[in-house]
């Protein structure tokens, strides 16, 4: 599938909830999935609900605050406080500004706040939707998409489950009706979804199934795209990779620095690199079957994905191919078609020479006919026209 093909899908819908284990790269997909959707015309949001701000580093952009900020050519983004978030839901249920602020800037109702589980994770997650549901001055939707980067699993995962309980146990009130239009929105696969983000690794893979059985089963939510990242363009085909594995003692601990050919230690570099491209292979048809979703692959940036150009790179990626290494693929392909050309211009000789031939048994004119004259050839009409002449 093409990477426009890809956006599409995901660009019909208004909130995006991107999540997976911490340090697989949520926030990183999120600026690639920004600017992919930018690219298609979409005004994006970009809201952070998690500890750390990356993203300016990524876009190379002023650091990201509360407050909405425009980042790049159709894309916004807000680091959701949630203390911050807390006392604005309070003013919009409490109405005056003054009585707000006294009680929600008061260290007394902070720390009640605090205590109240579930109440700063519902005012991070809830103003990430409202901004999906937010209007312009004409009435039309102020972004089209809201990329939610969520915390790691587990907080992420206890984050989406607030507005269902909220919708279960809160008394009817402004803080349910919201809770639940919320929900309705989280549990609609044309309105949203959740984007799940692994490595091809063992534990995150593993951890990311989990996740996946949660969202599905727990919560029954829209699990729309696996996005595997980091992966590493494979440079052994299967054979090539099976040769290397074939032989244990190549996978055996190199030798200390110094010791052992030249070529040894590079086979065993070699094999030690077959090893990690099977185990990521695995990985990804794991998580493939497990999850039942195509594994949209990132390739793994050389020299580090946080920069702008690694994520325009990123949010232009069509996937590694599954296990050919591309550039081979590429040399095969030329050399085929050199064959081909070959075989194709041998058998042209072969008729041409079979033509003459035949024509000069039968006695006929071999026209037309090229006279090579020092470096120009002559091209006599069959029809007794004027020669052409062109330079050689
Ligand atoms: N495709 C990639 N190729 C190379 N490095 C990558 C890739 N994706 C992410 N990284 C690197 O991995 C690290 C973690 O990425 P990122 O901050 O996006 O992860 P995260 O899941 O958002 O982390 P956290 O859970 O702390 O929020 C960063 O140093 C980033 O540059
Ligand atoms: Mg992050």
């Amino acid at each position: 599938m093409a990477a426009d093909e890809k956006i599409d899908s995901l660009a019909s819908r208004r909130f995006l909830f991107v999540t997976g284990k911490g340090g697989v790269g949520k926030t990183t997909v999120c600026a690639a999935l920004a600017l992919a959707l930018a690219r298609a015309g979409k005004r994006v949001l970009i809201a952070l609900g998690g500890p750390h701000e990356r993203l300016s580093a990524i876009l190379g952009t002023a650091l990201v605050g509360h407050d909405i900020q425009p980042l790049a050519e159709r894309i916004w983004a807000t680091r959701i406080a949630p203390e911050l978030a807390v006392q604005e839901y309070g003013l919009m249920i409490i109405k005056v500004r003054a009585v707000a602020r006294a009680v929600f800037e008061s260290s007394h109702t902070r720390a009640f706040f605090r205590a109240v589980p579930g109440l700063y994770d519902w005012a991070v997650l809830g103003k990430a939707w409202y901004h999906s549901t937010e209007l312009d001055g004409r009435g039309r939707p102020r972004f089209d998409v809201v990329v939610f980067d969520a915390p790691s699993t587990g907080h992420g995962l206890g984050m989406l489950r607030i507005p269902k309980l909220i919708g279960e146990i809160a008394a009817p009130g402004v803080l349910r009706r919201d809770a639940d239009r919320a929900w309705q929105t989280f549990r609609d696969p044309a309105a949203s979804g959740v984007v799940v983000v692994s490595l091809a690794e063992d534990m995150p893979a593993t951890e990311t199934i989990e996740l996946v059985r949660a969202l599905r089963g727990e919560l029954g939510l829209p699990v729309l795209r696996l996005v595997v990242n980091a992966v590493l363009p494979p440079i052994f085909d299967q054979h090539e990779r099976a040769a290397l594995l074939g032989d244990g003692a190549l996978l055996q601990p190199l030798p200390a620095a110094g010791e052992g050919s030249a070529g040894g230690r590079a086979l065993r570099a070699a094999a030690r690199r077959a090893a990690r491209e099977k185990l990521q292979q695995l990985n990804v048809e794991r998580l493939e079957r497990e999850i039942g979703l195509p594994g949209a692959r990132l390739p793994f940036v050389l020299g580090g994905a946080g920069s702008p150009e690694a994520a325009r790179l990123l949010s232009e990626s069509r996937g590694a191919k599954k296990n050919e290494p591309p550039r081979r693929q590429g040399r095969q392909d030329r050399i085929r078609f050199c064959f081909f050309l070959g075989v194709l211009g041998a058998l042209a000789v072969h008729l041409l020479a079979w033509v003459a031939g035949e024509a000069r048994a039968m006695r006929l004119p071999t026209q037309p006919r090229f006279a090579l004259r020092r470096s120009r050839t002559t091209l006599r009409s069959p029809w007794g026209k004027a020669p052409a002449t062109r330079s050689c």
